[in-house]
This record gives C-alpha cells, sequence and structure tokens, in this order.
C-alpha cells in the first residue's frame, strides 16, 4: 500500500493493518460517494453498461505485488467499476424485480462485516442469532404461519425455494421417483431448485394457467393423479406469491386444501409478493399462504433491504433441521441444546453473515407504519398505471395490474394490427425507452405474447415518474406505428 495520507503505519511493511485515522478518512470518503449517488440518481440514466473488451482493457491486470493508495483504489471502484450497471434503486427503474435499500439497512451490512461475526452457530453468536429467531418470528407472524413455524434468512429467493424442496423431499422421506409441480408463470429459480434436489427434468411439471396467469387447478389434479398412477411420487406443489412475469397470486386457499387432502407439501413462492403482507390490500390478496408447508420471500426486493436476504419458513421447523442438520468432529463444542438453534443446521451455508441485522435496523429507524406505507404506494401505483392506460388512446393492458406490476402494450385503438406487427412496434418502442429515455423497463411474454411491463416497487418512485415514461412509451409507440398512405 502505497498512499501519501495515510500515516505511519501504511507500508508494506506494516502488513494488512490500517491506522484508525486513515480507516475513518477512507470510511467517510466511501460514505460520500454512496450518498452522492444517490443523490444524483433521478437526474442520470438508470441503466449503465459496456461490453468486455473495453472493461478487460480497464480492469484485466495482474494483481499488484505492492499496493497503491486505498483513496484511488475506492475511487476507482466508486466511478469506473459500480456505476457501470443497471441502478436497480433508480426511481426510473421499471425493469424485472427493482428495490432501493433503506440507508440503515446498507449501514448494517457495513457494520457486521466491521464486526466480523460468523452466524454459523449460537456459540459463536449468540446475539445475531437471538437476532434472526426475531426477524423470523415478526415475519412469522406477518404470514399468520403457526408458532410452529420457523426458518432462516438466505442469500435470497432461489436459495429459499431449494430450501424448501430439500425440507419436502426429507417430508415425504427422501422417496426415489419424486416429481414437482408448479404453474407455467413459475420463476425459473423453482426449475432450478428442483433440478438440483434431483426431481428429473421431465418429473418437474408445468401446470397450465388461466386468463389472469394463475394456476389451473383441474390440470394441477388430474396431472398428480396421473404420475402418482405411474408410480411417482409428488414431494412439492408450488404455488407462486406473485409471479415475476404479471404479479399473479395462485388460488393458494384452494391449494392448500388440495395438498392437505392429499397429503402433498405445498411451497409459496413469494420472493416477489411476500412482503405485500404488511399492507391491507397484500393481507387479502395472499390470503391462504399461512397454510403452506414453507414459504420463500425476498427482502431485498419489496422489504427496501441490500442484496442478499430472502427468507424461509416453514410450518414445522423441525423438518428444516431434520433435512440439513450433520455432525462434524471440529464442531462439536458447538451444540447448546434445545432453543439455541444453530442456524448453519438450517439450509447449506456453516459460515454466513448476519442478514437480520440489516432488517432489524431498518425496521427500527422507521417503523412499521412507514413500510406498510411504502409497500402500499407500490400497488397504487401500479394501479394508477391501469387506469391510465384504460384511458389512452394507444395502450392497452395485458391483464390487471397485481402486487406492483403492470403488464401492457402499444396497441391503438380502432387498428387491426396483426401480433407480429404488434410484437415488432413493442420491441422498438422497449429499445427506444432504453437508449432514449431516463427510465428503464423491461419486457415478458404473457401465455406468448410479448408485453412491456413495469415494476413500480422503489418507495422513491413518484407518479411523475411513471407518468412521465408511459407518456414516453405513448410518444415512441405512435411513432412506431406503420405508416397508411
Ligand atoms: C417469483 C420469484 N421467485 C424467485 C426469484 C429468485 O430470487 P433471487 O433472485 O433472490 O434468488 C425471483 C427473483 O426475481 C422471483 O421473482
Amino acid at each position: 500500500m502505497n498512499d501519501s495520507t495515510t500515516g505511519s503505519n501504511g507500508g508494506v511493511d506494516d502488513g494488512l493493518r490500517m491506522e484508525p485515522e486513515q480507516m475513518l478518512e477512507l470510511a467517510r470518503r466511501a460514505a460520500e460517494l454512496v450518498v452522492q449517488r444517490i443523490e444524483s440518481l433521478p437526474g442520470e440514466g438508470a441503466w449503465e453498461g459496456e461490453f468486455r473488451l473495453e472493461l478487460e482493457d480497464q480492469l484485466l491486470k495482474d494483481p499488484p505485488e505492492d499496493g497503491r493508495s486505498a483513496s484511488q483504489v475506492i475511487e476507482q471502484a466508486a466511478h469506473k467499476i459500480l456505476p457501470i450497471a443497471l441502478s436497480l434503486d433508480h426511481p426510473r427503474c421499471f425493469g424485472f424485480i427493482p428495490s432501493q435499500p433503506t440507508w440503515p439497512g446498507v449501514l448494517a451490512d457495513f457494520m457486521v462485516a466491521g464486526f466480523n461475526i460468523n452466524q454459523s452457530s449460537w456459540l459463536i453468536s449468540s446475539g445475531p442469532s437471538q437476532l434472526e429467531l426475531v426477524v423470523i418470528d415478526w415475519f412469522r407472524r406477518w404470514l399468520g404461519c403457526p408458532e410452529s413455524a420457523g426458518g432462516l434468512l438466505t442469500s435470497g429467493g432461489s436459495a429459499a425455494n431449494l430450501d424448501a424442496f430439500v425440507a419436502a423431499r426429507e417430508a415425504a422421506n427422501n422417496p426415489e421417483r419424486t416429481s414437482v409441480y408448479m404453474s407455467d408463470q413459475s420463476h425459473s429459480a423453482l426449475v432450478r431448485a428442483a433440478r438440483i434436489v434431483g426431481v428429473r427434468p421431465e418429473c418437474i411439471r408445468m401446470i397450465p394457467t388461466d386468463e389472469h396467469f394463475r394456476m389451473d387447478m383441474d390440470a394441477l389434479v388430474e396431472t398428480v393423479a396421473e404420475d402418482r398412477a405411474a408410480g411417482l411420487s409428488p414431494i412439492a406443489v408450488c404455488a407462486n406469491a406473485g409471479t415475476s412475469s404479471s404479479g399473479a397470486v395462485d388460488p393458494l386457499e384452494a391449494m392448500a386444501d388440495y395438498c392437505e387432502a392429499q397429503n402433498i407439501w405445498l411451497h409459496v413462492d413469494a420472493a416477489h409478493g411476500g412482503f405485500a403482507i404488511v399492507a391491507e390490500e397484500g393481507k387479502r390478496l395472499l390470503r391462504g399462504i399461512e397454510r403452506a408447508d414453507s414459504i420463500g420471500m425476498d427482502a431485498h426486493k419489496w422489504f427496501f433491504q441490500p442484496y442478499e436476504v430472502g427468507g424461509l419458513m416453514v410450518k414445522d421447523v423441525r423438518t428444516l433441521e431434520r433435512a440439513f442438520a450433520t455432525k462434524h468432529d471440529i464442531l462439536q463444542d458447538t451444540i447448546w441444546g434445545a432453543g439455541h438453534p444453530n442456524f448453519s443446521d438450517r439450509s447449506l451455508q456453516l459460515s454466513r453473515s448476519v442478514r437480520a441485522l440489516k432488517i432489524w435496523m431498518s425496521v427500527q429507524t422507521f417503523g412499521m407504519a412507514a413500510f406498510r406505507r411504502a409497500v402500499s404506494n407500490g400497488m397504487e401505483l401500479a394501479h394508477r398505471i391501469e387506469e391510465y392506460i384504460e384511458e389512452s388512446p394507444v395502450l392497452e393492458m395485458l391483464t390487471p395490474a397485481v402486487l406492483g406490476i403492470a403488464c401492457f402494450r402499444v396497441n391503438p385503438a380502432n387498428t387491426d394490427l396483426g401480433e407480429d406487427v404488434l410484437e415488432e412496434i413493442n420491441r422498438t418502442v422497449l429499445v427506444r425507452i432504453f437508449w432514449e429515455d431516463r427510465a428503464f423497463i423491461s419486457s415478458t411474454l404473457l401465455h406468448g405474447t410479448f408485453a412491456l411491463r413495469m415494476c413500480v416497487i422503489n418507495y422513491s418512485t413518484t407518479w411523475n415518474d411513471v407518468r412521465e415514461t408511459l407518456e414516453n412509451i405513448s410518444k415512441f409507440g405512435a411513432e412506431s406505428l406503420p405508416q397508411t398512405d
């Protein structure tokens, strides 16, 4: 390390240590750069990207034998590396599933790294383990799950889905020829999780959906019956609590009734929609979720936390521990006994970070009323998009707005454009928003129909951000229509 501002402890002879003064100075600068970025975001484009050759030119270098100025390194990261990305927290980022972390959440991740906690076992980290129990119990009460339920915080929704399948397979006594069921709208993360737990690709059943993209119950019942007759062992039926395409919620009550009657594990993938439960509208939409055997949700989506944090809730937490707990001689001292869980017994990770702190610090700082308002705001904005589009002569809703997601397309009234032409027009609009607008939107396919999609769950997004983007979509759409002579 070679830094003129570092003082006497800054040379290579001092190894990897830094003096407190320098640590504080660097931390102040890093915090300043992050805050400046957040403040300047609204005036900038939501997307920045670069081709690999260009990036390699700047970054593909051998690690230096001697260090250089720590301030320079920080400035390079802040100006030349981190900004070359989609700003998912930009108030006009409506693509995929955007997310804006709270500042206490960001600071919590910094503090967790600084306090250097390994939250693998109660012995090694009892305070943070207790905090994870507290946060998981908040989730349990919001969801309305029984007291036997429990779980853990994961890296995200994919990990939560995977852990749920491991528990489901365990609950079914680890049968040989397994199958799982999910709708044709389910996230690819569920398919991947099923493959990882050893379900053969042809036994991952994608059940058709109705006109509102909800699981067709008749098709589910028929497929399970056929598979059982063919000797397969269904280990899980998966419901969506907010598909990532359109926000659709599967018929949770009917699926819970069916799974109870058939003794099949019901998993709900609530990675997108789960935290809507803290708001009244969400509670209504997700009725029945509390009956699931497992629920995966993502706090780095609609609970405004920095990546990575998801959560898994299992109706009987002992099933999760039966599936994951292992013994190792070197860890024999870490067993504290009843009531003192080692979170490494609930999932893949042994060494793990303290994910609960960011949630806890954010909720302590702002209070649940603020979270409720922020989550409701996302749903309200999506309903306003729907109202706007219903009035629009150029745009057409493709399915009702649900859980903060609106899917629509350019399709002017009183024209009779074929599907191919409409797709071409809408692709053009998407590209023009990408290159010519500050906003970022993405697209999806709804039963094969190309749809523009806006997800409006960022707490900083205003109606003005949404309206101006819709105006530009309409303008680009009108300009892309085939010319008539
Ligand atoms: C419905 C759904 N399930 C699962 C996932 C995967 O979650 P993660 O990206 O946190 O692993 C997502 C991510 O967008 C999702 O929307």
